[in-house]
């Protein structure tokens, strides 16, 4: 039988994770695992900017027809001024974008439309998002890793100088624009100077995941880095998403953005995008972009949500303090996560010790000892900090 020639596949860890937390009946478990954000009520709601928009959507809204496989343009350059700073958006007519569904597939579609346009090799420092190396897989594009992060938690300036000055025309470096995922060890301002002259000198092509802006240190903060590369170069991919920062993670918001030379080179580029898209998933979801696009030209809504994202963002700084005060759990030093940002941190502990937290202690994190900031509270904060003590020691 033509099914027999499939092997099985283990489910993705991250999200297997969901289950496994969801089957635990422990009344005091912890969920350290996907990266949702949580109230300290432990909570995911959806942001009353959010909601305000949808009732003005289900309102208004007259059509559900077909909108074509770029999704809603309304959207998309509502979010440029976010993105690459409202005196100039565009670039000077530059940039250029499309929607997605979600930052995997502005991701999906950066590196397919990268492939097709010769790209053979993708650079990328580990660890990093899971999904980053699944998709590459996927595609049949040969990725070559580096060491995001030095031993002592800051970020590897030279491994990635490195690599850029190393890499050829048809070969892309693929960096997070903020709050990097796993680590939260995010390059300094000084860094993406560095970064972005590289690649200026260099033929390799940037390609930019930029999925938490707001939740690090600030809107305009978290997109430096990116506009810093995206001054000094010519050409650049973008992906972005609305998942986290507008908390749409089901409905799937995401956006792909594209720097060119010049007009007829984004429309060439776009035309191509469109047709990966077409023959993939032919046309994003609408709704959440949508009510992101409601929210960004209506300023009462607009400044909700900017007060929704300073909660989150100010809940997390909260959070990484507390953890930095802690100072040392067992043989692990804490501190170094006050200096990073956004979701996640990195725990130096064995496979074996992410079991054990999860069996006794009903703590769920990913195995490669990734962490949710944001899914530990005042309330639970002293248990996890006691069972990490008494696990890694
Ligand atoms: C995460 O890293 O936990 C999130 O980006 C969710 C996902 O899709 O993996």
């Amino acid at each position: 039988m033509m099914l027999d020639r499939l092997s099985p596949q283990a489910p993705d860890a991250l999200l297997a994770l969901i289950r496994l937390y969801a089957a635990d009946p422990r009344s005091d478990k912890i969920d350290l695992g996907v990266g949702v954000y949580r109230t300290e009520e432990g909570d995911t709601p959806v942001f009353a900017a959010i909601k305000a928009a949808e009732q003005v959507l289900v309102d208004t809204q007259d059509s559900k027809s077909y909108l074509g496989p770029e999704g809603d343009m309304g959207f998309v350059h509502a979010l440029m001024p976010y993105v690459f700073g409202s005196a100039d958006p565009t670039m000077g007519g530059r940039i250029s974008g499309m929607q997605t569904p979600g930052g995997t597939g502005a991701v999906r579609l950066a590196l397919a439309l990268a492939q097709r346009a010769g790209v053979k090799r993708v650079y990328m420092g580990v660890p990093s998002w899971p999904n980053h190396a699944q998709i590459l897989a996927d595609l049949g594009l040969e990725l070559v890793t580096f060491q995001h992060a030095r031993h002592d938690g800051t970020a590897d300036l030279d491994a990635v100088l490195d690599i850029i000055d190393n890499a050829g025309p048809d070969e892309a470096v693929l960096l997070h624009g903020c709050c990097h995922n796993p680590t939260g060890i995010d390059y300094t301002a000084f860094d993406w100077d560095s970064i972005a002259d590289a690649f200026a000198g260099s033929g390799a092509f940037p390609i930019i995941d930029a999925a938490y802006q707001g939740l690090g240190q600030g809107l305009e903060e978290d997109a430096a880095g990116l506009r810093t590369v995206l001054a000094k170069v010519p050409e650049a991919f973008i992906a972005y998403s609305c998942d986290k920062n507008f908390g749409q993670y089901r409905d799937r918001v995401g956006a792909f953005y594209i720097l060119g030379q010049d007009q007829t080179a984004l429309d060439t580029a776009f035309s191509n995008a469109n047709a990966l898209a077409r023959a993939c998933w032919s046309m994003p979801p609408d709704h959440g972009g949508a009510a992101v696009r409601i929210i960004l030209r209506d300023p009462d809504l607009t400044a909700q949500w900017l007060a929704e994202l300073d909660t989150m963002r100010t809940r997390m700084r909260q959070v990484r303090d507390a953890l930095a005060a802690a100072g040392t759990a067992g043989r692990i030093d804490l501190t170094p996560l006050g200096l990073q940002n956004g979701l996640f941190a990195m725990l130096p502990v064995t496979k074996e010790e992410v079991a054990t937290l999860r069996e006794e202690h009903g703590i769920y994190m990913a195995a490669s000892g990734r962490i949710n900031i944001a899914g530990l509270t005042s309330a639970n904060l002293p248990k996890f900090i006691a069972a990490l003590a008494a696990v890694a020691q």
